[in-house]
């Protein structure tokens, strides 16, 4: 291995690369990750060297806080690839701030943004290779923070590991999604961290999810914790309702995610003189527009589904099918963001930034 300094960015080479070992024809969603890794260290009350290194295994304490106390949260983000070898970051600055917005709420020091700016677009540059042209492959990039002082005392860590890892991947759901409305089980609360993307989040879910999923569903669609009575997101996205030609998705709160895809297609629709309500929904709401027939769509947003569409919803073990529409708008949107990213349309947003 050699080691370089590029400014403050320490590089360590690899000898090889392992990306012909790779079937990028047959990949399962983050399971194959790239020659690379980005660490940086917290202690002593600073952050460490920035390093990019071989990807590897770590070694850690087995009394490392993330393990006992879960102190630990993550980001999802993409490079795209387009048609003349071009690769792109889409809004890279709102994962950044949403990190250190979820690090505060964990009691995790904040990183310096523009050292993780850079940090990204030099290791998703020389990782370029990993990043695969044609709609729907994309390299997911997973940057994450855990606690790693070495003691079992419930206190804030005084040691952390920030992480960038990278995989090449394609569609996250295949197909239709179909989803339950929470009515017994919660993912967030009032004052509580479903607003933070804490890794606790995610894992909390897996037992409700995984009850759903017996039942032939894939998703569960989060309710207030206190009434079940508003909708609120789904497990790995936030959620969009289209009743006639209004497009609802709920406000951001403290219970929920502040989503890049959410706030993109909101964006999109407000553009395209689409009608857009950002408002809590009641599931008696949405019950009702379903059998009145003013429900047209449902969809799911997030950087990982991108759009998702909804085929069916079910609530108090009543099962509510929905109709395909020929102008659906997870389609028109799914399809316009994709042209942004895969800089296929103008970008009047600037949301597109260039990795040299
Ligand atoms: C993302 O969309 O990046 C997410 O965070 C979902 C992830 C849990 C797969």
């Amino acid at each position: 291995m050699s080691t370089t300094h590029t400014s403050d960015l320490k590089i360590i080479k690899a000898e090889t690369s392992k990306i012909d070992t790779v079937d990028f024809s047959n990949l399962t969603f983050g399971a194959n990750f790239t020659d690379y890794m980005f660490e940086c260290d917290y202690k002593d009350g600073v952050w460490q060297t920035p390093t990019i290194r071989p990807y590897g295994d770590l070694t850690m304490s087995p009394a490392a806080k993330v393990f006992h106390y879960g102190q630990a949260v993550f980001e999802g983000m993409k490079a795209y690839k387009d048609d003349n070898g071009d690769v792109f970051l889409f809004r890279p600055q709102q994962n950044i701030e949403r990190i250190n917005k979820s690090s505060k709420r964990m009691a995790i020091p904040e990183f310096p943004e523009e050292i993780l700016m850079n940090a990204l677009k030099t290791i998703v540059s020389m990782e370029k290779a990993w990043v695969q042209p044609g709609t729907g492959n994309s390299l997911y990039i997973r940057p994450f923070v855990i606690a790693t002082q070495v003691g079992v005392s419930a206190s804030p860590s005084t040691e952390y590991k920030f992480m960038i890892i990278m995989a090449p991947v394609n569609a996250y759901y295949i197909g239709d999604v179909k989803v339950v409305i929470a009515d017994h089980f919660s993912r967030s609360a009032d004052g509580g961290v479903g607003g933070a993307k804490a890794a606790g989040n995610y894992g909390a879910q897996f037992y409700p999810t995984n009850l759903a999923k017996e039942k032939g569903f894939q998703q569960i669609i989060w309710t207030d914790s206190n009434e079940h009575k508003y909708l609120e997101e789904a497990g790995t996205m936030n959620v969009f309702f289209r009743i006639n030609d209004t497009l609802i998705t709920a406000p951001i709160s403290d219970r929920i995610l502040d989503g890049v895809t959410r706030k993109s297609i909101l964006k999109l629709a407000e553009k395209a003189g689409v009608k857009t309500e950002v408002k809590k929904l009641t599931v008696s709401e949405l019950v009702a527009a379903t059998k009145n027939g003013s429900l047209k769509e449902i969809f799911g947003a997030g950087t990982a589904a991108v759009v998702s569409p909804v085929s069916a919803f079910s609530f108090e073990e009543h099962i509510y099918d929905l109709e395909k529409q020929e102008d659906s708008y997870a389609t028109t949107f799914k399809t316009q963001l994709m042209d942004i990213q895969y800089n296929r349309a103008e970008d009047s947003f600037n949301w597109r930034i260039k990795v040299d």
